[in-house]
């Protein structure tokens, strides 16, 4: 048993809300639209790859970096997506590194970074998974605010942040919760402080395939200088509908890749075997998959939209991962944990609050200004349209 004496090394951090929201949805058979997993199955060549090479006993450790076939799937597939420079190679097996998801590339990359006493600059509303990685590592985040309600980012407020403890910057684009997008005027401010001033960028991309109305992702790898100091992170849970499975990956410089991979191996060794097998058999025989992602959800983000049209619901627009915001400043005048408490409870539809991705400062102004809530529409148009419907009735 612990000692009450025991000291916490993150003391503030409680269950996640998206666990909260999930369990409520549950215990209430709410339609549960509060955490970000798609309803519907991984794709069938994807499953039936994974059963082969289980079968065929590939059921052991591979290299740590990741098996070489996938490396060379991931570079390939950054190569056609994000480099136009044709002279411009990637060498895969000395900058990708395969992790058990995201959110192992992410807390790798920032015990890499960050050293006791560093500043880490995030964008508020933020994943949850930054700022305990970065305290782990004996660092604070610095919480800039992104203008609500198109939640851009003011590269003025971050100029005026940086200072000598600065180390890095987090940026993620397509941006959970909010759906925006970050366009290549952030890109290249972002460079042009990071150059300036010697900072690092961790780039979350997760969502990088699912971008909407013909708007193309702009990720750190299609600038040259900016990757140099950056780690850009993905997922393949997001893009192949296999969030369990845990399956995601770093591309960063050689420099930078050797002292993640020094952290990786004591953090996992390597990432699940049979999936890195099927995931590279997937990306060689399926490449269509993945362009065919945005039009896939941009079409989910439609029906949805459709169908909430006559709600009292204000529609924030989405344009890219597979989220939409809703202001339900019409409806009620409850704050946004409570009102998505009683959405879940008395009327059977759950969402995700916004203020759990707020450091409590920013919160206290964002609060009095906006009541906006998240839902996940990577769900069967049925679960949707059902969903709409019960919305559209308040
Ligand atoms: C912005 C963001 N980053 C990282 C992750 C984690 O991805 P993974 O499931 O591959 O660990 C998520 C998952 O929801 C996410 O939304």
């Amino acid at each position: 048993m612990v000692e009450s004496s025991f000291q916490s090394k993150l003391p503030h951090l409680g269950t996640s809300i998206f666990t909260e929201m999930s369990l409520m949805a549950n215990q209430f058979q709410a339609i549960n639209l509060s955490q970000g997993f798609p309803e519907f199955d991984t794709p069938a060549f994807l499953k039936s790859a994974i059963k082969q090479v289980i079968d065929e006993g590939k059921n052991q450790y591979c290299p740590s970096a990741g098996l070489p076939e996938l490396l060379q799937q991931i570079g390939d597939l950054v190569q056609r997506c994000y480099i136009k420079d044709a002279a411009r190679k990637l060498d895969a097996l000395n900058t990708i590194t395969v992790t058990s998801g995201a959110t192992e590339a992410l807390m790798v990359a920032i015990q890499t970074l960050v050293r006791p006493g560093d500043e880490v600059i995030v964008f508020d509303p933020a994943y949850d998974a930054y700022e305990p990685a970065v305290e782990l590592a004996g660092g604070r985040c610095r919480h800039i605010a992104m203008n609500a309600p198109d939640y851009a980012i003011d590269w003025s407020l971050v100029k005026q942040a940086i200072n000598d403890k600065t180390r890095a910057i987090v940026i993620n684009s397509p941006h959970n919760p909010t759906g925006t997008l970050l366009g290549q005027s952030d890109l290249l401010a972002l460079q042009q402080m990071v150059l300036e001033h010697e900072l690092y960028v961790i780039s979350d991309e997760v969502y990088e395939h699912m971008t909407f109305d013909g708007q193309a992702h702009e990720s750190v790898l299609a600038y040259p200088e900016l990757f140099q100091r950056s780690f850009v992170i993905s997922s393949f849970g997001k893009t192949f509908h296999c969030t369990g499975w845990k399956l995601g990956y770093c591309v960063a410089p050689e420099a930078l890749t050797t002292e993640f991979r020094k952290i990786h191996q004591y953090v996992t060794f390597c990432s699940f075997t049979p999936a890195q097998f099927a995931v590279a058999s997937m990306l060689k025989n399926h490449p269509q998959h993945v362009d065919e992602l945005s039009g896939f959800y941009q079409q989910k983000r439609d029906v949805l939209v459709a169908a909430l049209a006559d709600s009292r619901f204000k529609v924030l627009p989405s344009k890219g991962t597979y989220f939409l915001l809703l202001d339900y400043s019409a409806i009620s005048d409850l704050d946004d944990v409570a009102f998505c408490h009683w959405l879940t409870q008395d009327i059977g539809v759950a969402a995700i609050p916004l203020s759990p991705f707020y450091q409590a400062e920013i919160l206290e102004v964002y609060h009095q200004k906006h009541k906006v809530v998240r839902l996940c529409f990577a769900k069967n148009d049925a679960t949707l349209l059902k969903a709409a419907e019960i919305l559209c009735q308040l």
